[in-house]
């Protein structure tokens, strides 16, 4: 079982003026994979989305965080310019992945600017803002974290086993 943590980006959210379904689904999601450690609704300020995955990474040692929000082209949108200020590498798969896959749906998803990569043993993946790009993105993603998580955790190298189950096309 991974460690995750659920960080909720907007301004009406941490404000109390929004509901936040979003996390709650990736909650509901993401609970298949792991136990969730962390759950927070910030705004979309970047100091503070950053100082917050800082903490989610060096101090709680998560295994994976998933935000959500803040990805489009608003003036507000910060989150990936702040992911891209944390994490050490890029994993750009995940991103072109949800994206592609998206694009079926609405053409919308090409105004996501969603970023994942990995800071020491944890990856962050930046998923859009609404509860239907949510489901969306992480059915996307989903089958392939697991083996992703273990190869970042060293929980597994091996990369040959079979994948006729992990296919989301
Ligand atoms: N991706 C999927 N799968 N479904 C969606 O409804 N919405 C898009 C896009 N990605 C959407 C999606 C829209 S309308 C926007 S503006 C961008 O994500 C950015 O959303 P965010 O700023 O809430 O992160």
């Amino acid at each position: 079982m991974y460690r995750i943590g659920i960080v909720t980006i907007s301004d009406k959210g941490a404000r109390g003026e929004r509901l936040d379904e979003s996390g709650e689904r990736i909650r509901e999601m993401a609970g298949t994979l792991g136990v969730i450690e962390s759950y927070q609704v910030i705004p979309d300020d970047p100091g503070t989305i950053k100082n917050t995955l800082l903490h989610l990474v060096d101090h709680m040692k998560l295994d994976l965080v998933l935000t959500t929000g803040g990805t489009g082209l608003g003036p507000r949108d910060n989150t990936p310019e702040a992911t891209l200020a944390v994490i050490e590498r890029e994993a750009p798969g995940l991103a072109e992945a949800m994206r592609l896959e998206s694009l079926k749906k609405t053409s919308r998803a090409m105004l996501s600017r969603a970023v994942a990569g990995v800071r020491h043993s944890t990856l962050i993946v930046n998923l859009p803002g609404s509860v239907r790009a949510v489901e969306d993105c992480l059915s996307i993603i989903l089958p392939a974290l697991p083996h992703g998580l273990d190869m970042l955790t060293g929980r597994s190298g091996e990369c040959g086993s079979s994948y006729k189950n992990d296919r989301i096309f």
